[in-house]
C-alpha cells in the first residue's frame, strides 16, 4: 500500500507587490528582476493576516477536494520557516481551527524543502498502516523577515500557502520514490541572521542548479522509470533560471514544467504545494501522470519525489 495525493489547496494573499512597485522602495528595475529572477509580481500578507491564517485557508480547500472533514484526520504537519510565533505551533492552531480531534500536530523545519520533508514524513505513518489521513502544509510570511531595505533579497520574496491531504491510493499511483539531503556546511549561505533573510544568491544559485536537477534525476530512476517517462516536473520556484536548468537537464518540454515564480515570486516551503495545486485545477496534471516534486533550500536542505499521479 502506498501513499498518495487525496486533495490539494492554496492561498495568496490579495495584496499585489509588483516589480514598479519594488523601484519605489529600493534601487533596483523591473527589467532587472524579471531577467534575473523570472518575478513580476509577488504577494504580501496583511499586517494581521498570520501564517496560521493563510496554512488554514489553503488546509480547508485540500481537506474539501480530498472529501474528509477536519475530525478524520490523523495528524498535520506544517512545514514553515515563518511560524506565528516559536509556539505554539501554526499545527496545533490548525489542529484547533479545523476541529482535527483526533490529530496529533508538529511543524517541520527544512526551509523552502520543507514541504518536502513534511511529504515523506506523511508517507511513512500511512505507509506502517499506523495513520489513514495526513494533512500537509507549506505556509510562509516571508514579508515579516524580508529587509526591505536590501535589494540582494527584498525583490524576491512573497506570502502564501499550498496545502495536501495524503491518504492510502489504489495500486500502481502514490510516491514511488524520495530523496531528502541536508548539506550544514552551506547553512551560511542562506540564514535568518538577526530579525532578516540574509543570502549569499550566487553560492545559493551553484547549489540549486547543481542539486535539483540531480536530486530529480535521482528519484525517477529509483522509481524505475526514465526521464522521457515523466509527464510533469514541479520544482521550487526560486529562481526561473533554476528551474530551467532541472528542465534542461530532465529534458522535458517547458509546458510540462509548473511555473508561478512570475506571480509570487519565491514563497518558500509554499511554493511546491502552491505549485502543486494551482497545476491540480488547472488540469496540467492528469490521472496516472508520473509527477515530480523537487525542492531546495536554507539549511542547506533538499527533497524530492517522484509520484503517479491519483487516487
Ligand atoms: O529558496 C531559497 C533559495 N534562494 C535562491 O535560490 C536564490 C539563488 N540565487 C539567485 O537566484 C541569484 O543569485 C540572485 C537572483 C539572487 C542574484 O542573481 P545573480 O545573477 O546571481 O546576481 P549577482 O548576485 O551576481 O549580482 C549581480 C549584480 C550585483 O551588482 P555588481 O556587484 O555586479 O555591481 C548586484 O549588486 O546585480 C546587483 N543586484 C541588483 N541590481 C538591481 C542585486 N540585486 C539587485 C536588484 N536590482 N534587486
Amino acid at each position: 500500500m502506498k501513499a498518495g495525493i487525496l486533495g490539494t489547496g492554496h492561498y495568496v494573499p490579495e495584496r499585489v507587490l509588483t516589480n514598479k512597485d519594488m523601484e519605489e522602495i529600493v534601487e533596483t528595475s523591473d527589467e532587472w528582476i524579471r531577467t534575473r529572477t523570472g518575478i513580476e509580481e509577488r504577494r504580501i500578507a496583511g499586517d494581521h493576516e498570520k501564517t496560521s491564517d493563510m496554512a488554514y485557508k489553503a488546509a480547508e480547500e485540500a481537506l474539501k477536494e480530498a472529501g474528509i472533514t477536519g475530525d478524520q484526520l490523523d495528524l498535520i504537519l506544517v512545514a514553515t520557516v515563518t511560524p506565528d510565533q516559536s509556539f505554539p505551533t501554526v499545527s496545533c492552531k490548525l489542529q484547533e481551527y479545523l476541529g482535527a480531534t483526533k490529530a496529533a500536530a508538529m511543524d517541520v523545519s527544512a526551509a523552502c524543502a520543507g514541504f518536502m520533508y513534511a511529504m515523506i514524513t506523511a508517507k511513512q505513518f500511512i505507509e506502517s498502516g499506523d495513520y489513514q489521513h495526513i494533512l500537509i502544509v507549506g505556509a510562509e510570511k516571508l514579508s515579516k523577515i524580508t529587509d526591505w531595505t536590501d535589494r540582494n533579497t527584498c525583490v524576491l520574496f512573497g506570502d502564501g500557502a499550498g496545502a495536501a491531504v495524503l491518504g492510502p491510493v489504489s495500486e500502481g499511483k502514490g510516491i514511488l520514490s524520495f530523496e531528502l539531503g541536508a548539506d550544514g556546511k552551506g547553512g551560511k549561505h542562506l540564514s535568518q541572521d538577526g530579525d532578516f533573510i540574509f543570502m549569499n544568491g550566487r553560492e545559493v544559485f551553484k547549489f540549486a542548479v547543481r542539486q535539483m536537477p540531480e536530486s530529480a534525476v535521482h528519484v525517477v530512476e529509483k522509481a524505475g522509470y526514465a526521464k522521457a517517462d515523466v509527464d510533469y516536473l514541479i520544482p521550487h520556484q526560486a529562481n526561473i533560471r533554476i528551474v530551467e536548468a532541472a528542465r534542461q537537464r530532465l529534458d522535458i518540454a517547458e509546458d510540462r514544467v509548473a511555473i508561478n515564480i512570475n506571480k509570487y515570486g519565491n514563497t518558500s516551503a509554499a511554493s511546491i504545494p502552491i505549485a502543486l495545486s494551482e497545476a491540480a485545477k488547472n488540469g496540467k496534471i492528469k490521472n496516472d501522470d508520473l509527477v515530480v516534486l523537487v525542492g531546495f533550500g536554507g539549511g542547506l536542505t533538499w527533497g524530492a519525489v517522484a509520484l503517479r499521479w491519483g487516487k
